[in-house]
């Protein structure tokens, strides 16, 4: 073995630039095309945003209502998804059921190939405004219910809620749930955004990254723990039982879902908002003893090993207030999501480079299958091997 230096997960390795977000944790801050996120989502629909994360610039008014009416016209299911949807098993976890769904897209589409900037962003948008109708129809199959169709006269995340659920949500829950989707769009080179841009490095298409990321995505150590903080929750039942669940957990090494950060260190820039948010949902549906776990798990966590949550950590309970299946959290994540991962491939897609780093061998010594007889080709390349070395 060598003595070159392994940077296992790619941890503090630099590979690109991006314009797309910027991530600070020194200052605790994240940049959507060099606006904080916590203004975004104090100011900007979900819309709005993803239009800033795909043009570099929030749009006019005009540019608005143009992707309004846009998304508006593509929500519905197309007959291909529902019928391939209907075939998996009602316990497929959702994050499986969307992945396919968005593969039958992308497997259906007449522009598959074009990778031009044009094609690209045509395909985000028709995979922004699809997304919602996948997510909620499969909630509700496994909830035994029927199928909600969209309403063109209500937004995005209005009519996310309206497709889940089959009633007009309060408009409590319809902020606390757009802030959510705004804070979830974009985090600079997170495992599934460099993961679509490998994919897009090897010239592959946008419904291939996109299913890509949606698979990387779906771990735990990743887009999984918002599902996962809720397992947890769960499993702790309420605020007294924190202190006895937590030494059990530590002392078996467990992972604490919802908390820790690869780059943040000393806390999440978008946990402050997101948990605003959770408070007005807490108040809004009177769950004080959920609320009381919350702050429970969080003081007992930090003041033990000074790890600080992450966003999954709020929107785990923010997406159960507001009634969605805990399986279903994560595919929310990549409704929003879809915005950032597509900003990237395109970026990538501009200044290409196939992504294929190198790695050390350290496998079995060269061997040789028994009564093999070296060919002349052979014999030269062991020869060159030998001068190589
Ligand atoms: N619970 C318990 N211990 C944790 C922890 C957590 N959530 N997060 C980090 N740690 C500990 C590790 O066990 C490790 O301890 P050690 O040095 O004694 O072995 C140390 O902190 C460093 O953690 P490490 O996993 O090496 O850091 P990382 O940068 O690779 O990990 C995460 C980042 C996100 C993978 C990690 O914090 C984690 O698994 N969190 C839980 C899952 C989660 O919420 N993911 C969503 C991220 S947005």
């Amino acid at each position: 073995m060598t003595d070159v230096e392994i940077k296992k997960g790619l941890a503090g390795v630099t590979v690109d630039y991006t314009a797309v977000s910027k991530v600070n944790p020194e200052t605790n801050s994240l940049l959507y095309r060099g606006y904080p996120v916590q203004e975004l989502a104090a100011t900007q629909s979900f819309e709005a945003v993803a239009l800033l994360l795909w043009n570099g610039e929030l749009p006019t008014a005009e540019e608005l209502r143009e992707f309004e009416e846009y998304e508006r016209s593509h929500r519905e299911l197309d007959p291909a998804v529902r019928t391939t949807i209907d075939l998996l098993p009602l316990d497929a976890h959702p994050m499986d059921v969307l992945r396919t769904a968005v593969s039958i897209v992308g497997a259906s589409a007449a522009d598959v190939e074009d990778n031009s900037p044009a094609a690209d962003l045509a395909k985000a948008k028709l995979l922004f405004a699809k997304i919602p109708a996948m997510v909620a129809y499969d909630q509700r199959r496994r909830r035994g219910e029927d199928p909600v169709e969209p309403r063109a006269d209500l937004e995005y995340a209005r009519n996310f809620l309206w497709m889940t659920f089959g009633d007009e949500a309060d408009e409590v829950v319809v902020r606390a749930f757009a802030v959510s989707l705004v804070l979830y769009a974009e985090h600079s080179f997170n495992a599934s955004t460099f993961t679509a841009r490998v994919i897009t490095s090897t010239t592959a298409d946008l419904y291939s990254a996109v299913v890509g990321a949606i698979g990387a995505l779906k771990g735990a150590l990743h887009g999984g723990a918002n599902e996962a903080v809720m397992h947890i929750l769960d499993e702790i039942g309420s605020a007294e039982n924190v202190g006895p669940w937590l030494d059990t957990a530590l002392a078996e090494k467990r992972k604490i879902m919802g908390f820790g950060h690869r780059v943040y260190k000393k806390g999440d820039s978008r946990v402050p908002t997101m948990k605003a948010a959770l408070d007005t949902l807490v108040e809004h549906y009177g769950a004080d003893d959920l609320a009381a776990l919350y702050d429970a798990l969080e003081a007992e966590f930090v003041g033990r090993k000074g790890i600080y949550p992450n966003l999954d950590y709020p929107s785990g309970p923010a997406y159960h207030l507001i009634g969605f299946d805990t399986p279903t959290f994560t595919p929310l994540f990549v409704a929003a999501r879809v915005t950032g991962w597509t900003a990237h491939i395109i970026e990538q897609a501009a200044s290409n480079a196939l992504i294929r780093p190198l790695s050390t061998y350290n496998g079995p010594d060269e061997r040789h299958i028994d009564g093999y007889v070296a060919t002349a080709a052979d014999r030269e390349a062991a020869e060159r091997d030998a001068e190589a070395r």
